[in-house]
Protein backbone atom coordinates (compact mmCIF):
# COMPACT_ATOMS: atom_id res chain seq x y z
CA UNK A 1 0.00 0.00 0.00
CA UNK A 2 1.66 3.16 -1.30
CA UNK A 3 0.48 5.48 1.83
CA UNK A 4 1.91 7.08 5.10
CA UNK A 5 0.54 8.22 8.19
CA UNK A 6 2.63 10.38 9.91
CA UNK A 7 1.88 11.41 13.57
CA UNK A 8 3.10 13.10 16.20
CA UNK A 9 3.99 11.34 19.27
CA UNK A 10 4.38 13.61 22.07
CA UNK A 11 1.71 16.81 22.50
CA UNK A 12 2.02 18.62 18.89
CA UNK A 13 4.21 20.92 17.45
CA UNK A 14 6.99 17.67 16.73
CA UNK A 15 8.06 19.48 13.31
CA UNK A 16 5.23 17.84 11.63
CA UNK A 17 4.69 21.29 8.73
CA UNK A 18 8.27 20.91 8.32
CA UNK A 19 8.29 17.01 7.51
CA UNK A 20 4.92 16.96 6.07
CA UNK A 21 6.19 19.64 3.36
CA UNK A 22 9.57 17.72 2.94
CA UNK A 23 7.57 14.16 2.62
CA UNK A 24 4.87 15.61 0.35
CA UNK A 25 7.49 16.25 -2.44
CA UNK A 26 7.16 12.47 -2.89
CA UNK A 27 3.60 11.90 -2.58
CA UNK A 28 0.79 12.49 -4.40
CA UNK A 29 -1.80 13.36 -2.26
CA UNK A 30 -1.85 15.01 1.02
CA UNK A 31 -4.80 15.45 3.54
CA UNK A 32 -5.38 16.36 7.00
CA UNK A 33 -8.00 14.03 8.24
CA UNK A 34 -8.49 15.48 12.30
CA UNK A 35 -8.51 18.50 13.91
CA UNK A 36 -8.91 22.14 12.54
CA UNK A 37 -7.00 25.78 13.05
CA UNK A 38 -5.98 24.78 16.47
CA UNK A 39 -2.77 23.59 14.32
CA UNK A 40 -0.09 25.53 13.38
CA UNK A 41 1.93 23.86 10.87
CA UNK A 42 5.29 25.84 9.96
CA UNK A 43 7.15 25.29 6.80
CA UNK A 44 9.93 27.07 5.44
CA UNK A 45 10.93 27.16 1.68
CA UNK A 46 13.69 29.55 0.52
CA UNK A 47 13.66 31.57 3.94
CA UNK A 48 10.32 32.05 4.03
CA UNK A 49 8.01 31.05 6.72
CA UNK A 50 4.36 29.54 6.25
CA UNK A 51 2.22 28.68 8.90
CA UNK A 52 -0.93 26.13 7.78
CA UNK A 53 -4.01 26.14 10.11
CA UNK A 54 -6.42 24.49 7.72
CA UNK A 55 -4.75 24.42 4.60
CA UNK A 56 -2.40 20.52 4.09
CA UNK A 57 1.30 21.35 4.95
CA UNK A 58 1.83 20.01 1.49
CA UNK A 59 0.39 22.39 -0.45
CA UNK A 60 3.63 24.27 -1.64
CA UNK A 61 5.03 21.24 -3.38
CA UNK A 62 3.34 22.24 -7.09
CA UNK A 63 2.47 18.54 -7.88
CA UNK A 64 0.20 17.39 -5.04
CA UNK A 65 -3.33 17.70 -4.45
CA UNK A 66 -4.58 18.18 -0.61
CA UNK A 67 -7.56 17.18 1.20
CA UNK A 68 -9.25 18.00 3.80
CA UNK A 69 -11.15 15.28 4.96
CA UNK A 70 -14.44 14.35 7.16
CA UNK A 71 -12.95 14.30 10.43
CA UNK A 72 -12.00 17.56 10.23
CA UNK A 73 -13.77 21.21 11.61
CA UNK A 74 -13.16 24.02 9.40
CA UNK A 75 -13.00 27.89 10.06
CA UNK A 76 -13.58 29.51 6.62
CA UNK A 77 -11.91 32.82 7.28
CA UNK A 78 -8.46 31.07 8.78
CA UNK A 79 -8.72 28.74 5.34
CA UNK A 80 -9.41 32.49 3.32
CA UNK A 81 -6.64 33.68 5.03
CA UNK A 82 -4.69 31.02 4.02
CA UNK A 83 -5.88 31.13 0.37
CA UNK A 84 -4.91 34.64 0.14
CA UNK A 85 -1.58 34.55 1.16
CA UNK A 86 -1.03 31.79 -1.24
CA UNK A 87 -2.85 33.81 -4.17
CA UNK A 88 -0.50 36.67 -3.11
CA UNK A 89 2.73 34.43 -3.90
CA UNK A 90 1.68 33.09 -6.79
CA UNK A 91 0.72 29.30 -5.38
CA UNK A 92 -1.85 27.20 -7.35
CA UNK A 93 -4.22 25.15 -5.28
CA UNK A 94 -7.48 25.95 -6.63
CA UNK A 95 -7.11 22.85 -8.94
CA UNK A 96 -5.44 20.86 -6.23
CA UNK A 97 -7.43 21.61 -3.26
CA UNK A 98 -10.45 19.27 -1.85
CA UNK A 99 -12.82 19.75 1.26
CA UNK A 100 -15.05 17.04 1.96
CA UNK A 101 -18.81 17.81 2.37
CA UNK A 102 -18.80 15.92 5.49
CA UNK A 103 -16.14 18.48 7.27
CA UNK A 104 -18.33 20.62 10.30
CA UNK A 105 -18.30 24.22 10.36
CA UNK A 106 -16.28 26.05 13.50
CA UNK A 107 -19.00 29.25 13.28
CA UNK A 108 -18.02 32.41 15.37
CA UNK A 109 -19.54 31.74 18.78
CA UNK A 110 -17.99 28.66 19.27
CA UNK A 111 -14.27 30.38 19.38
CA UNK A 112 -16.97 32.94 21.84
CA UNK A 113 -17.48 29.86 23.59
CA UNK A 114 -14.41 28.14 23.92
CA UNK A 115 -12.96 31.07 25.48
CA UNK A 116 -15.55 31.68 27.89
CA UNK A 117 -15.75 28.31 29.20
CA UNK A 118 -11.86 27.39 29.36
CA UNK A 119 -12.11 31.23 31.47
CA UNK A 120 -14.86 29.77 33.67
CA UNK A 121 -12.90 26.66 34.66
CA UNK A 122 -10.36 28.44 36.64
CA UNK A 123 -7.74 27.08 37.98
CA UNK A 124 -8.47 23.49 36.24
CA UNK A 125 -8.49 26.15 32.55
CA UNK A 126 -7.15 23.43 29.67
CA UNK A 127 -5.86 26.36 27.63
CA UNK A 128 -7.13 25.68 24.80
CA UNK A 129 -6.24 27.58 21.49
CA UNK A 130 -9.69 29.39 21.71
CA UNK A 131 -9.87 28.06 17.92
CA UNK A 132 -13.94 26.94 18.68
CA UNK A 133 -12.68 23.52 18.43
CA UNK A 134 -14.29 21.72 21.39
CA UNK A 135 -17.66 23.48 21.36
CA UNK A 136 -17.55 22.64 17.64
CA UNK A 137 -16.73 18.53 18.06
CA UNK A 138 -19.07 18.79 20.59
CA UNK A 139 -22.01 20.16 18.90
CA UNK A 140 -20.96 17.04 15.86
CA UNK A 141 -21.17 14.40 18.12
CA UNK A 142 -24.48 16.22 19.81
CA UNK A 143 -25.70 16.52 15.93
CA UNK A 144 -26.34 19.59 15.83
CA UNK A 145 -23.64 20.87 13.69
CA UNK A 146 -23.64 22.18 10.37
CA UNK A 147 -21.61 20.84 7.76
CA UNK A 148 -19.89 22.33 4.15
CA UNK A 149 -22.19 19.95 2.84
CA UNK A 150 -25.22 21.62 4.46
CA UNK A 151 -24.17 24.93 2.61
CA UNK A 152 -26.03 23.78 -0.35
CA UNK A 153 -29.06 21.97 1.49
CA UNK A 154 -32.31 24.25 1.53
CA UNK A 155 -32.61 23.05 4.91
CA UNK A 156 -29.79 24.88 5.74
CA UNK A 157 -32.05 28.12 7.96
CA UNK A 158 -34.03 25.17 9.24
CA UNK A 159 -30.87 23.92 10.59
CA UNK A 160 -29.62 27.13 11.64
CA UNK A 161 -32.79 27.61 13.79
CA UNK A 162 -32.39 24.25 15.38
CA UNK A 163 -28.79 25.00 16.62
CA UNK A 164 -29.74 28.65 17.81
CA UNK A 165 -32.40 26.65 20.17
CA UNK A 166 -29.94 25.60 22.05
CA UNK A 167 -27.20 27.53 21.73
CA UNK A 168 -28.80 31.34 22.38
CA UNK A 169 -30.22 29.91 25.64
CA UNK A 170 -26.59 28.57 26.79
CA UNK A 171 -25.05 32.02 25.82
CA UNK A 172 -27.47 34.50 26.58
CA UNK A 173 -27.82 32.51 30.50
CA UNK A 174 -25.06 30.57 31.45
CA UNK A 175 -22.49 33.06 29.95
CA UNK A 176 -24.30 36.61 29.69
CA UNK A 177 -23.67 37.09 25.83
CA UNK A 178 -25.62 38.49 23.35
CA UNK A 179 -27.55 35.67 21.04
CA UNK A 180 -26.68 34.92 17.56
CA UNK A 181 -29.60 36.01 14.69
CA UNK A 182 -30.04 33.61 12.69
CA UNK A 183 -30.14 35.93 9.72
CA UNK A 184 -26.60 37.04 10.39
CA UNK A 185 -25.19 33.67 10.42
CA UNK A 186 -27.18 32.77 7.17
CA UNK A 187 -25.85 35.64 5.58
CA UNK A 188 -22.05 34.19 6.57
CA UNK A 189 -22.85 30.94 5.39
CA UNK A 190 -23.93 32.02 2.07
CA UNK A 191 -20.95 34.14 1.66
CA UNK A 192 -18.91 31.19 2.33
CA UNK A 193 -20.89 28.98 0.39
CA UNK A 194 -19.92 30.68 -3.00
CA UNK A 195 -16.27 30.64 -2.10
CA UNK A 196 -16.09 27.08 -1.53
CA UNK A 197 -18.26 25.71 -4.10
CA UNK A 198 -15.83 24.95 -6.51
CA UNK A 199 -13.55 23.03 -3.90
CA UNK A 200 -16.24 20.29 -2.63
CA UNK A 201 -15.61 16.76 -3.05
CA UNK A 202 -15.82 13.53 -1.13
CA UNK A 203 -12.00 13.37 -0.10
CA UNK A 204 -12.49 9.41 1.13
CA UNK A 205 -13.70 8.46 -2.77
CA UNK A 206 -10.58 10.34 -3.97
CA UNK A 207 -7.98 8.61 -1.98
CA UNK A 208 -9.59 5.25 -2.69
CA UNK A 209 -9.15 5.74 -6.44
CA UNK A 210 -5.51 7.06 -6.01
CA UNK A 211 -4.61 3.83 -3.88
CA UNK A 212 -6.40 2.08 -6.42
CA UNK A 213 -3.96 3.23 -8.77
CA UNK A 214 -1.11 2.55 -6.97
CA UNK A 215 -0.43 6.92 -6.24
CA UNK A 216 1.11 7.71 -2.81
CA UNK A 217 -1.47 9.28 -0.48
CA UNK A 218 0.19 11.25 2.89
CA UNK A 219 -1.89 11.49 6.39
CA UNK A 220 -1.18 14.82 8.04
CA UNK A 221 -1.53 14.52 10.91
CA UNK A 222 -2.32 17.57 13.23
CA UNK A 223 -1.93 17.40 17.26
CA UNK A 224 -0.34 14.80 19.18
CA UNK A 225 -1.31 11.45 19.80
CA UNK A 226 -1.00 12.37 24.32
CA UNK A 227 -3.69 14.69 23.18
CA UNK A 228 -6.24 12.40 21.70
CA UNK A 229 -9.56 12.91 23.41
CA UNK A 230 -9.44 9.17 24.66
CA UNK A 231 -6.39 8.14 24.84
CA UNK A 232 -4.56 10.80 26.32
CA UNK A 233 -4.06 13.15 29.24
CA UNK A 234 -7.81 13.57 29.56
CA UNK A 235 -9.43 16.31 30.24
CA UNK A 236 -5.92 18.18 29.17
CA UNK A 237 -6.60 17.56 25.36
CA UNK A 238 -8.30 18.21 22.50
CA UNK A 239 -11.34 16.88 21.18
CA UNK A 240 -10.50 14.86 18.32
CA UNK A 241 -8.10 11.43 17.77
CA UNK A 242 -4.60 12.64 15.97
CA UNK A 243 -3.34 8.75 15.97
CA UNK A 244 -3.81 6.27 13.32
CA UNK A 245 -6.90 5.41 14.64
CA UNK A 246 -8.65 8.64 13.27
CA UNK A 247 -7.28 8.43 9.61
CA UNK A 248 -9.82 5.63 8.83
CA UNK A 249 -13.22 7.01 10.39
CA UNK A 250 -11.59 10.61 9.55
CA UNK A 251 -11.41 10.26 5.88
CA UNK A 252 -14.35 7.61 5.53
CA UNK A 253 -11.92 4.38 4.26
CA UNK A 254 -10.85 1.33 5.42
CA UNK A 255 -7.91 0.62 8.43
CA UNK A 256 -6.21 -1.52 5.70
CA UNK A 257 -5.38 2.02 3.36
CA UNK A 258 -2.58 2.86 6.26
CA UNK A 259 0.61 1.43 4.22
CA UNK A 260 2.97 2.59 6.64
CA UNK A 261 2.97 4.52 10.22
CA UNK A 262 5.89 7.51 10.97
CA UNK A 263 6.14 8.57 14.31
CA UNK A 264 7.43 12.42 14.80
CA UNK A 265 8.98 13.06 18.16
CA UNK A 266 11.19 16.20 18.78
CA UNK A 267 14.55 15.53 20.67
CA UNK A 268 13.29 16.72 23.85
CA UNK A 269 9.84 17.55 24.55
CA UNK A 270 7.62 20.80 24.90
CA UNK A 271 3.93 21.40 25.49
CA UNK A 272 1.60 24.36 25.11
CA UNK A 273 -1.34 24.41 27.24
CA UNK A 274 -2.01 22.79 30.61
CA UNK A 275 -1.81 19.63 31.74
CA UNK A 276 0.69 16.82 32.85
CA UNK A 277 4.23 16.48 31.23
CA UNK A 278 6.21 14.95 33.65
CA UNK A 279 9.77 15.60 31.83
CA UNK A 280 9.13 19.22 32.24
CA UNK A 281 11.77 21.56 33.07
CA UNK A 282 11.20 24.83 34.52
CA UNK A 283 14.71 25.81 35.34
CA UNK A 284 17.37 27.19 33.74
CA UNK A 285 17.49 24.23 31.17
CA UNK A 286 13.73 24.14 29.88
CA UNK A 287 14.62 27.99 29.25
CA UNK A 288 17.48 27.35 27.19
CA UNK A 289 15.52 24.82 25.58
CA UNK A 290 12.77 27.21 24.74
CA UNK A 291 14.71 29.91 23.89
CA UNK A 292 17.22 27.85 21.38
CA UNK A 293 14.31 25.70 20.23
CA UNK A 294 12.13 28.92 19.82
CA UNK A 295 9.38 27.56 21.04
CA UNK A 296 6.40 29.52 21.00
CA UNK A 297 3.19 28.05 19.16
CA UNK A 298 2.28 28.27 15.52
CA UNK A 299 -1.30 28.81 16.66
CA UNK A 300 -1.17 31.25 19.46
CA UNK A 301 2.37 32.32 19.83
CA UNK A 302 2.10 31.20 23.56
CA UNK A 303 5.36 30.06 25.03
CA UNK A 304 5.78 26.15 25.64
CA UNK A 305 7.09 24.56 28.23
CA UNK A 306 9.91 22.77 27.79
CA UNK A 307 11.70 19.35 28.90
CA UNK A 308 13.27 16.20 28.56
CA UNK A 309 12.79 13.20 26.12
CA UNK A 310 10.55 10.85 27.78
CA UNK A 311 10.99 6.87 26.62
CA UNK A 312 8.17 5.38 28.52
CA UNK A 313 5.49 7.63 27.42
CA UNK A 314 6.82 7.19 23.71
CA UNK A 315 6.36 3.74 24.01
CA UNK A 316 2.86 4.16 24.76
CA UNK A 317 2.38 6.03 21.59
CA UNK A 318 4.23 4.19 19.48
CA UNK A 319 2.44 0.86 20.37
CA UNK A 320 -0.91 2.64 19.90
CA UNK A 321 -0.49 4.12 16.97
CA UNK A 322 1.62 1.24 14.66
CA UNK A 323 4.70 3.54 14.12
CA UNK A 324 7.38 1.41 11.65
CA UNK A 325 9.61 4.00 11.65
CA UNK A 326 11.01 7.54 13.49
CA UNK A 327 11.26 10.91 12.75
CA UNK A 328 13.56 12.98 15.27
CA UNK A 329 13.28 16.46 15.00
CA UNK A 330 14.92 19.23 16.29
CA UNK A 331 17.91 17.54 17.25
CA UNK A 332 19.72 20.95 16.42
CA UNK A 333 18.34 22.53 19.24
CA UNK A 334 20.74 20.27 21.49
CA UNK A 335 23.60 21.50 19.72
CA UNK A 336 24.46 23.63 22.83
CA UNK A 337 23.96 21.52 25.67
CA UNK A 338 26.50 20.29 27.68
CA UNK A 339 24.08 17.59 29.03
CA UNK A 340 21.13 16.25 27.69
CA UNK A 341 18.84 14.67 29.75
CA UNK A 342 16.93 11.54 28.69
CA UNK A 343 13.63 10.14 30.78
CA UNK A 344 14.53 6.19 30.44
CA UNK A 345 11.73 4.88 33.16
CA UNK A 346 9.33 6.00 36.34
CA UNK A 347 10.06 5.08 39.29
CA UNK A 348 7.40 3.54 40.95
CA UNK A 349 6.39 3.60 45.32
CA UNK A 350 7.22 -0.04 45.48
CA UNK A 351 10.65 0.77 43.77
CA UNK A 352 10.07 -1.02 40.34
CA UNK A 353 11.13 0.84 37.11
CA UNK A 354 8.18 1.22 34.93
CA UNK A 355 9.53 1.01 31.19
CA UNK A 356 5.99 2.56 29.87
CA UNK A 357 3.34 4.74 31.11
CA UNK A 358 0.35 6.09 29.95
CA UNK A 359 -0.66 9.66 30.12
CA UNK A 360 -3.91 9.24 31.58
CA UNK A 361 -1.71 7.98 34.91
CA UNK A 362 -2.19 10.45 36.94
CA UNK A 363 0.57 9.13 39.44
CA UNK A 364 3.21 7.57 37.09
CA UNK A 365 6.00 7.52 39.68
CA UNK A 366 9.13 10.03 39.38
CA UNK A 367 11.29 9.95 35.93
CA UNK A 368 15.04 8.56 35.72
CA UNK A 369 16.80 10.22 34.02
CA UNK A 370 20.05 9.44 32.19
CA UNK A 371 22.93 12.47 31.89
CA UNK A 372 24.00 12.30 28.46
CA UNK A 373 27.10 14.55 27.41
CA UNK A 374 26.03 16.85 25.10
CA UNK A 375 28.75 17.15 21.25
CA UNK A 376 28.68 20.64 21.13
CA UNK A 377 29.35 20.73 17.37
CA UNK A 378 26.64 22.29 14.95
CA UNK A 379 24.49 20.06 13.30
CA UNK A 380 22.05 22.31 10.79
CA UNK A 381 23.86 21.71 8.09
CA UNK A 382 24.73 17.86 8.24
CA UNK A 383 22.77 15.66 5.73
CA UNK A 384 24.02 12.30 6.68
CA UNK A 385 24.20 10.22 9.78
CA UNK A 386 27.79 9.46 8.85
CA UNK A 387 28.82 13.18 9.19
CA UNK A 388 27.07 13.70 12.58
CA UNK A 389 29.44 14.06 16.40
CA UNK A 390 29.63 10.90 17.26
CA UNK A 391 27.95 11.70 20.53
CA UNK A 392 24.79 12.97 18.12
CA UNK A 393 24.51 9.96 16.39
CA UNK A 394 24.75 7.78 19.89
CA UNK A 395 22.08 9.82 20.80
CA UNK A 396 19.83 9.15 18.34
CA UNK A 397 20.97 5.56 18.34
CA UNK A 398 20.32 4.99 21.49
CA UNK A 399 16.85 6.41 20.99
CA UNK A 400 16.07 3.86 18.17
CA UNK A 401 17.40 1.14 20.03
CA UNK A 402 14.87 1.94 22.56
CA UNK A 403 11.93 2.35 20.95
CA UNK A 404 13.00 -0.81 18.90
CA UNK A 405 12.53 1.20 16.01
CA UNK A 406 14.53 2.27 13.02
CA UNK A 407 15.06 5.92 12.34
CA UNK A 408 13.99 7.07 9.05
CA UNK A 409 14.30 10.40 8.91
CA UNK A 410 16.64 13.78 11.41
CA UNK A 411 15.62 16.88 11.02
CA UNK A 412 18.31 19.71 12.07
CA UNK A 413 16.73 22.93 10.81
CA UNK A 414 13.36 24.54 10.13
CA UNK A 415 14.42 24.58 6.40
CA UNK A 416 13.65 21.68 3.78
CA UNK A 417 16.66 20.75 2.86
CA UNK A 418 17.97 20.27 6.99
CA UNK A 419 16.84 16.63 6.47
CA UNK A 420 19.04 13.30 7.19
CA UNK A 421 17.09 10.65 5.20
CA UNK A 422 18.24 7.01 6.37
CA UNK A 423 18.69 4.12 4.19
CA UNK A 424 15.09 2.44 6.29
CA UNK A 425 13.08 5.31 5.12
CA UNK A 426 10.54 3.41 2.37
CA UNK A 427 9.89 6.14 0.31
CA UNK A 428 12.81 8.02 -1.49
P1 LIG B 1 3.95 21.05 13.98
O1 LIG B 1 2.73 21.59 14.65
O2 LIG B 1 4.25 19.65 14.39
O3 LIG B 1 3.91 21.22 12.50
O4 LIG B 1 5.18 21.91 14.51
P2 LIG B 1 5.21 23.52 14.60
O5 LIG B 1 5.36 24.08 13.24
O6 LIG B 1 4.09 24.02 15.42
O7 LIG B 1 6.50 23.73 15.49
C1 LIG B 1 7.75 23.25 15.10
C2 LIG B 1 8.71 24.45 15.03
O8 LIG B 1 10.03 23.96 14.93
C3 LIG B 1 8.51 25.31 13.81
O9 LIG B 1 8.86 26.63 14.13
C4 LIG B 1 9.48 24.73 12.79
O10 LIG B 1 9.90 25.68 11.82
C5 LIG B 1 10.61 24.35 13.69
N1 LIG B 1 11.37 23.18 13.24
C6 LIG B 1 10.96 22.03 12.65
N2 LIG B 1 11.96 21.15 12.51
C7 LIG B 1 13.06 21.77 13.01
C8 LIG B 1 14.42 21.37 13.18
O11 LIG B 1 14.82 20.25 12.85
N3 LIG B 1 15.27 22.26 13.76
C9 LIG B 1 14.86 23.50 14.16
N4 LIG B 1 15.74 24.29 14.73
N5 LIG B 1 13.60 23.91 14.01
C10 LIG B 1 12.70 23.05 13.46
P1 LIG C 1 -0.22 20.97 16.02
O1 LIG C 1 -0.96 20.30 14.90
C1 LIG C 1 0.20 21.79 20.25
C2 LIG C 1 -3.45 21.78 22.70
C3 LIG C 1 -3.82 23.14 23.26
C4 LIG C 1 -4.50 22.73 24.54
C5 LIG C 1 -5.24 21.46 24.14
C6 LIG C 1 -6.70 21.68 23.75
O2 LIG C 1 0.32 22.31 15.67
O3 LIG C 1 0.75 20.06 16.65
P2 LIG C 1 -7.89 22.77 21.63
O4 LIG C 1 -7.80 24.16 21.08
O5 LIG C 1 -7.51 21.71 20.68
O6 LIG C 1 -9.21 22.49 22.28
O7 LIG C 1 -6.80 22.76 22.83
O8 LIG C 1 -4.54 20.95 23.01
N1 LIG C 1 -3.25 21.75 21.22
C7 LIG C 1 -2.07 21.74 20.62
N2 LIG C 1 -0.82 21.83 21.14
N3 LIG C 1 0.03 21.64 18.92
C8 LIG C 1 -1.21 21.53 18.40
O9 LIG C 1 -1.40 21.27 17.08
C9 LIG C 1 -2.32 21.61 19.24
N4 LIG C 1 -3.66 21.56 19.06
C10 LIG C 1 -4.22 21.62 20.27
O10 LIG C 1 -2.67 23.94 23.49
O11 LIG C 1 -3.54 22.37 25.50
MG1 LIG D 1 2.12 23.25 15.68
Amino acid sequence: MESLALIGLQWGDEGKGKVVDWVSARFDLTLRYQGGPNAGHTVWVDGERWVFHQMPAGILNPNIRVAIAAGCVLYPETLFEEWERLDAEGVEYRSRTIIDPRVHLILPYHRLLDRLRDEARGKARIGTTARGIGPCYQEKYARYGIRVGDLFSPKLSDRIDVLLGYVNPILEKVFDQEPFGRQRILDDLLAVRDRIRPFVGDAAEVVKEYLAQGKKVLFEGAQGFLLDVDHGSYPYVTSSHPGTGGISSGIGISPKSIGKVIGLTKAYATRVGAGPFPTEDEGEMGCKLQELGNEFGAATGRKRRCGWLDLPLLRYAIRSNGVDGLAVTKLDVLDDFDVIKLCIGYRRSDGSIAKEITPWDENPGEPVYEEIEGWRVPTDGVRSLEELPDRARAYLERISRELDLPLWLVSVGQDRKATIVLPDFPFK
